[in-house]
């Protein structure tokens, strides 16, 4: 019997090469996006492209349908679709605030909360992409952590709500990955020109360049597949150079000293 997963966001970056190592793992994976920019990448490996937007929940039932029309079973969701804002808090506004919420947080919710029904039948598994942002906020990316910070709180308390239906819910925290992200997020971005200008420039130039020194997108999907087919996954999966310790120092250092050295890294004007 082969077993289903469905990836949201699976039209480029992590999505996409998720979806072409399950399915060249022989799993059978539906890819949702709004665009078609993958379907011929995701064809190729034999996986079934499908048009949804996790904004609106009209969209993703059509896709629950025709995943229940073709293969009548579920077996995994991951919860990746996902956007970036950049911007120090008081140059950005409420509704792109709001905006990115519907995305990643309310899209993630509102994805699984169709999935749940199949998954638990099948004792499937909730994977949910979150990021090392879910748990270390840096200045320029207060709507961005706060959407991820919402996702961790969110996803550990559903950990223990499914766990007697024997469903792991499994966060992946990647650091920096090569993909469009950063290009897709710029749109969204606000540079800056008032009391933050210069703070923000520097910001944005230091994160453009830490986006090519990122992961490749596949690292991640390896760290999904591994959450897909271990027998007992665990609740965080930090993935990527150096995001382990990110998170050792945040845990481990005095705050004072973390934010001493963080400030230091990123040339902040002392307070
Ligand atoms: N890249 C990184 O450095 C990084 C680091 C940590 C965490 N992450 C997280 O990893 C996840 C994937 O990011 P990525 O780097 O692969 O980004 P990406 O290359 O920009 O891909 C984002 C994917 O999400 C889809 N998407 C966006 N909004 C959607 C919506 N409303 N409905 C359905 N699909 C939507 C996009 O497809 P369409 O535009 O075709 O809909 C695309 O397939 C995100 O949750 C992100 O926060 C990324």
């Amino acid at each position: 019997m082969q077993r289903v997963v469905l990836i949201s966001g699976a039209s480029r970056g992590i999505g996409l090469a998720s979806a072409v190592r399950l399915a060249r793992g022989g799993w059978a994976v539906v890819g949702l996006s709004r665009s078609t920019d993958g379907d011929a990448a995701l064809r190729e490996a034999g996986a079934l492209p499908l048009s949804a937007d996790v904004t609106d929940v009209t969209s993703m039932q059509r896709a629950f349908q025709t995943i229940a029309a073709q293969h009548g079973r579920l077996d995994a969701v991951i919860a990746n679709a996902g956007a970036g804002l950049v911007g120090c808090f008081e140059d950005l506004d409420d509704a792109q605030i709001r905006a990115l919420f519907e995305v990643n947080v309310f899209g993630v919710l509102a994805l699984t909360r169709l999935a749940l029904p199949a998954l638990r039948a099948s004792q499937g598994r909730v994977v949910v992409i979150s990021s090392v942002a879910g748990r270390l906020a840096a200045p320029s990316s207060s709507a961005y952590a706060a959407s991820k910070f919402a996702v961790e709180g969110w996803a550990e308390a559903l950990r223990h709500e499914l766990a007697p239906f024997r469903v792991p819910v499994v966060l992946i925290e990647p650091g920096a990955t090569r993909t469009d992200f950063f290009r897709a997020r710029a749109r969204g971005t606000r540079v800056g020109t008032g009391a933050y200008a210069s703070l923000s420039a520097r910001l944005l130039a230091l994160q453009d360049a830490q986006s090519t020194k990122g992961v490749d997108p596949d690292v991640v999907a390896r760290s999904i597949e591994r959450a897909l087919v271990d027998p007992a996954p665990p609740l965080r999966v930090p993935t990527g150079a150096g995001t382990r310790a990110q998170l050792l120092a945040r845990r481990l250092l005095p705050w004072r000293v973390y934010e001493g050295l963080l400030r230091l890294a990123l040339r902040l004007p002392e307070p």
